[in-house]
């Protein structure tokens, strides 16, 4: 059994001296370490022979186990170290090569447009504002003259959250916050902030609870504008939207004023576009009749610039409430608004 040991201890030293690769040495583990390898089976019949012998043999065995154990892991070092240097050999920077570059993504058609209303109106004297998507009841209906009983809120469903806490805190009636329905309620907050005279522009989404279509979402962005001080008129507000439209479309757009009800202007007027996607023949957009509501405006009512700490004898002020949106389906001739929000990156991409 000794002499059968060394013999096969000489034949695999050889076999891994002479081993040109990974690959082969590890048939060569799987031969003599594997389950059913030759040295394997050598050790599993050492229970077999009688226990003097045993003694000799067992050690042995197990010496010589370790051993190829050892040159077949010093072999596997070798092989692997030399792959790696000839892979790093192999390996040529070409520091003249152009770079890949950064892949850039690009501006929401709805950014293009805010940062666009934002050039022209802070270039006539507005500043730019924000405020909150959730909103009380106060400042979203209430300060606006909109009290609860008002059938006005109707019209402007949207999504109510219960917070009993906010209310305690803001000492506000139990009516919990809701997701605002329009840019509006900053009317309110930016008056009791800076007070008159004022000029303002308020980008932002809203959210009203609404069945979608080609020109409805539930979530859409609207542009607020209102300018207080002493002696405004509603020719200011005509002379605003002439400036901002000229711009924005860099061509002559049909609009037309009609009377419109919202109980925070007095008087009320909705402005709107004659459709650019059909021009004006009728299609989903504009629900076949050929304009596209776009702009609420008006004299701002005197009892929200009371909520707002604004003595309405001395001031008076226009607002409007664009939607957005729309303005950009309109620039860009989109068919259908759910595209803005739908995260399709090969609508998106086009801009
Ligand atoms: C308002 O939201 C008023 N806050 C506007 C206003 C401001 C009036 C200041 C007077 C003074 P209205 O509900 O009409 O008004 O919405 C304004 C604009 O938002 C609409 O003309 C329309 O362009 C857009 N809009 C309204 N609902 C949706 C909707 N579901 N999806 C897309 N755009 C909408």
């Amino acid at each position: 059994m000794k002499n059968q040991l060394q013999k096969l201890k000489n034949s695999v030293e050889k076999e891994i001296a002479s081993c040109n690769g990974l690959d082969l040495l590890r048939e060569l583990e799987i031969k003599y370490l594997g389950r059913k390898g030759e040295l394997t089976q050598i050790l599993r019949g050492l229970s077999d022979l009688p226990i003097e012998e045993k003694k000799e043999v067992g050690p042995l065995a197990n010496e010589i186990k370790e051993e190829i154990t050892r040159l077949i892991e010093e072999k596997r070092k070798e092989f692997m170290s030399s792959e790696v240097l000839g892979k790093i050999k192999e390996e040529k920077i070409d520091v003249t090569q152009p770079g890949e570059g950064e892949n850039l993504g690009n501006l929401h058609p709805n950014s293009i447009i805010q940062y666009e209303l934002e050039d022209i109106f802070t270039s006539l004297g507005f500043m730019i504002l924000d405020g909150p998507e959730l909103e009380s009841d106060y400042y979203n209906f209430e300060a606006l003259n909109i009290p609860s009983w008002h059938p006005a809120r109707d019209t402007q469903d949207t999504f109510y959250i219960k917070d009993p806490l906010t209310s305690l805190r803001t000492g506000e009636k139990d009516r919990g916050l809701l997701m605002r329905t329009h840019t509006s309620p900053v009317q309110v907050r930016a008056m009791q902030k800076y007070g008159a005279p004022l000029r303002c522009i308020v980008p932002g989404r809203t959210f009203r609870n609404e069945a979608t279509d080609a020109s409805h979402d539930h979530t859409f962005y609207q542009l607020e504008g209102f300018m207080i001080g002493e002696d405004i008129a509603i020719t200011h507000l005509v002379a605003v939207m002439k400036t901002m439209l000229s711009q924005i479309f860099k061509k002559e757009v049909k609009v037309r004023l009609r009377p419109g009800y919202f109980p925070f202007v007095e008087p009320g007027f909705e402005l709107d576009f004659q459709c650019l996607i059909c021009s004006g023949k009728g299609c989903s957009v504009c629900s076949q009749t050929g304009w596209v509501e776009f702009v609420g405006s008006g004299l701002i009512h005197p009892n929200v610039l009371k909520y707002g700490g604004i003595d309405s004898k001395k001031y008076s002020g226009f607002a409007f409430g664009l939607g957005l949106t729309r303005l950009i389906m309109m620039k860009y001739g989109i068919d259908d608004i759910r595209l803005l929000q739908g995260g399709d990156l090969r609508f998106l991409k086009q801009f």
